[in-house]
């Protein structure tokens, strides 16, 4: 079920951990497309430390860029486990130099620096053959030869086999619910390549809820989960929660190759975006194999840190902001519909405006300074419902890092009027 803490969190971090960061290659995707032969792809086990990952220090990085919660790969698509798992030896820690369990790592530093938890599993295991037992639906023993990861390799299918595939997804999910402390979230992924009733979806949800009734749970679930999950392209419209998942530069795992960087301040205004639209960022990192982030991965986390810290209220806890028809750049309203606050990025030449704002205001200030701005109605034909156009004096507003917000209190809850105009039958 969706909760309270998730559509008040805003920023989460996502983390894309695992061996392929090791070759310079996509996570997964690398030996699914060919780009790597599957063998080079798992030798890159040989070169997973680890050695200098410091959970708690990640958590601390996370709290600077103000995120509430993070979401780790504990299984992507190669099936390699990050935790200690009775179902394959195919983990971290019997596998790679490493050793050992670091979701138990990640997990106690999140929940000590009262983070939510949060782990991404990938539902698929393009390593597992059970899992390429049964075909997906429309696919033909021909095509599924060019795809032998992704389903049978020819042949007859065997459900039995798909069965202990999902009993084992099944105990992973005992192991990672109730062996790590509370986990706030999971992340599923993959469920594209098989039918809600082939994953058994419906079953699988209830199972999740009985180890944690308070789980919540991302849409990848073939119409289970609790909330969409837009991935690289913003969304522009929303209808329910969701949350905006992104990569910094174009790769989720570290990809020393890839500079490929979104500046800060394309990331701020992202997040202005998506948060006008009530919606979180889930944003991505990619640590390297001895377990560090590299520098521009910390240095635009901080910048992140440095708007979400100073404009918190206008965060935290804020709902869907105002149709972009009256105010173009975004905006993100209290929960009480008493303040509104409203994001400017580029330094306004004159005026801020507002359009079929039809509640009385007390004042407007820039939130981080506390600076009052004048402000003045026209257009307002009050008798006809009409409430005109709002301009705010920006004139000398100095843009601070990335986006200024400027905060509108309102003497009642927000009321906001659409419409055409119209003519006006009678002039006092
Ligand atoms: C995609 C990919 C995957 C990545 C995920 C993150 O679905 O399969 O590699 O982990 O998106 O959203």
């Amino acid at each position: 079920m969706i909760q309270d803490w998730f559509l008040d969190a805003k920023l989460g971090i996502f983390i894309h951990w695992g061996i392929y960061s090791v070759a310079d290659v996509s996570e997964s995707w690398s030996f699914h497309n060919g780009a790597i032969s599957y063998e080079d792809y798992m030798k890159q086990c040989e070169g997973f430390t680890a050695e200098h990952f410091d959970a708690n220090a990640w958590a601390q990085l996370f709290k600077r860029a103000g995120a509430r919660y993070a979401v780790l790969t504990s299984k992507h698509h190669d099936g390699v486990c990050l935790f200690d798992t009775a179902e394959t030896d195919l983990s971290v820690v019997k596998c790679c130099p490493a050793g050992r369990d670091l979701i138990r790592e990640y997990s106690s530093a999140m929940q000590a620096a009262e983070l939510r938890c949060g782990l991404y599993f990938s539902l698929i295991d393009w390593s597992d053959p059970r899992y390429r037992s049964v075909y997906p639906a429309g696919v033909s023993p021909d095509d599924s030869r060019a795809d032998i990861y992704g389903s049978p390799a020819g042949g007859p299918e065997d459900p039995q086999a798909f069965e202990a595939f999902l009993a084992s997804n099944r105990s992973q999910m005992r192991e990672l619910l109730t062996n790590y402390g509370t986990i706030d979230l999971l992340w599923f992924d993959g469920d594209w390549e098989r039918s809600a009733e082939q994953w058994k979806m419906a079953e699988f949800r209830d199972y999740l809820h009985r180890l944690n009734p308070a789980i919540v749970l991302n849409s990848r679930m073939q119409g289970y989960g609790d909330y969409a999950t837009p991935e690289q392209g913003l969304p522009l419209e929303a209808s329910g929660p969701f949350e905006f998942c992104t990569t910094m530069n174009q790769s989720w795992g570290y990809r020393p190759s890839d500079d490929d960087y979104k500046s800060p301040a394309m990331l701020v205004r992202m997040f202005c975006d998506c948060i006008s639209l009530g919606g979180n960022m889930l944003l991505d990192i990619g640590p390297k194999p001895d377990g560090t982030i590299d520098a521009p991965q910390v240095e635009r986390l901080e910048a992140m840190g440095d708007f979400v810290h100073a404009n918190s209220e206008a965060i935290y806890a804020s709902r869907r902001g105002l149709d972009r028809i009256h105010y173009g750049e975004g905006s993100t309203l209290s929960k009480d519909g008493r303040n509104l606050y409203l994001f400017v990025f580029d330094s306004p030449a004159e005026m801020v405006c507002v359009r079929g704002l039809a509640s009385a205001i007390d004042s407007i200030t820039v939130l981080r300074t506390g600076e009052r701005l004048n402000y003045q109605f026209t257009g307002a034909v009050p008798w006809q419902g009409i409430q005109g156009t709002l301009w705010i004096e920006a004139k000398g507003l100095t843009i601070e890092d990335h986006c200024t917000v400027i905060k509108i209190a309102l003497a009642e809850p927000i009321k906001i009027h659409h419409g055409h105009g119209s003519a006006i039958t009678y002039n006092p």
